[in-house]
């Protein structure tokens, strides 16, 4: 199948070769719009599944940003549609058979860590895995990565540097944190916030650790990046709404765009 997806991608693109791999969370798809070269919907690639959600367009988009070369996903995949884990991470090894060396990956969060506020941007240091499952199990692929990957730095520390010293240039208050991803649908309860508060988190979602894990296996160099949109569950009196987290993640949406734009010239 792989090589059924890499002779689609390539025939369409020109043998286009991506450097740089985005994953454009909730709020951010337009980054592809602007930069589009080639844009392929996930329904004619042989090997993708199709992205369900309002916010959450399905198309890989490839252009340059920056000078880089870049493929962006323009809608992910998630667990919570009923995907497989070896469904949602598919496009991470096409990007990386592609020739892909950073992968970028964006969300949408909830707000754990009290000081911070909504339209915060936080630099992804860590994560915790609540999704009850792991891209990586099943028969090992010895041409990705070995059987059990190290987890000491899935985020590099390098990108971070570099995420941090753009936010400074462009005066983005950019937060650091440790992200938990649970699986939803469902938002989290005040007793599960309070839990993730405890062992450490900063940010609650619904993606990206797949994502990462996979990445980090395949030795991409990773970086992560969560556009908090809201108070998670019990830390204010106002109901969660998907609402609510599309226009605050659209309201912080060119902010985020130019932080994104500076970090690619830097890597
Ligand atoms: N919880 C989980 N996922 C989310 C949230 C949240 O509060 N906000 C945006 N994505």
């Amino acid at each position: 199948m792989m090589n059924d997806t890499l002779d689609y991608i390539q025939e369409y693109t020109d043998s286009f070769e991506p450097e740089v791999g985005i994953i454009l969370g909730s709020g951010l798809g337009n980054l592809a719009s602007l930069y589009k070269e080639y844009t392929i919907p996930y329904t004619d690639i042989p090997g993708f599944v199709s992205s369900t959600i309002e916010g959450h367009s399905g198309n890989l988009v490839f252009g340059n940003i920056s000078g880089k070369r870049v493929v962006m996903m323009q809608g992910r995949f998630h667990y919570y549609e009923g995907y497989s884990m070896e469904e949602i991470t598919y496009p991470i090894k096409v990007m990386k058979n592609l020739g892909v060396k950073t992968l970028i990956l964006t969300n949408a969060a909830g707000i754990v860590n009290k000081s911070f506020r909504p339209g915060d941007l936080m630099v992804i240091t860590d994560h915790i895995n609540m999704l009850g499952n792991n891209p990586l199990i099943g028969k090992n692929d010895d041409k990705l990565g070995p059987r059990f990957p190290d987890m000491s730095e899935v985020y590099n520390k390098d990108l971070i540097k570099i995420a941090d010293e753009v936010a400074r240039l462009l005066k983005i208050n950019l937060k650091h944190g440790v992200y938990i991803a649970s699986s939803g649908p469902s938002y989290e309860t005040p007793a599960e916030i309070r839990m993730a508060r405890i062992i450490g988190a900063d940010a609650a979602g619904m993606s990206t650790v797949p994502e990462a894990i996979v990445g980090n296996y395949c030795s991409m160099k990773v970086l992560g990046i969560s556009c908090l949109t809201n108070f998670a569950s019990g830390i204010s009196s106002k109901k969660l709404s998907h609402q609510e987290v599309m226009e605050t993640a659209v309201s912080v949406n060119k902010q985020f765009r130019q932080l994104l734009i500076e970090i690619l010239k830097k890597i």
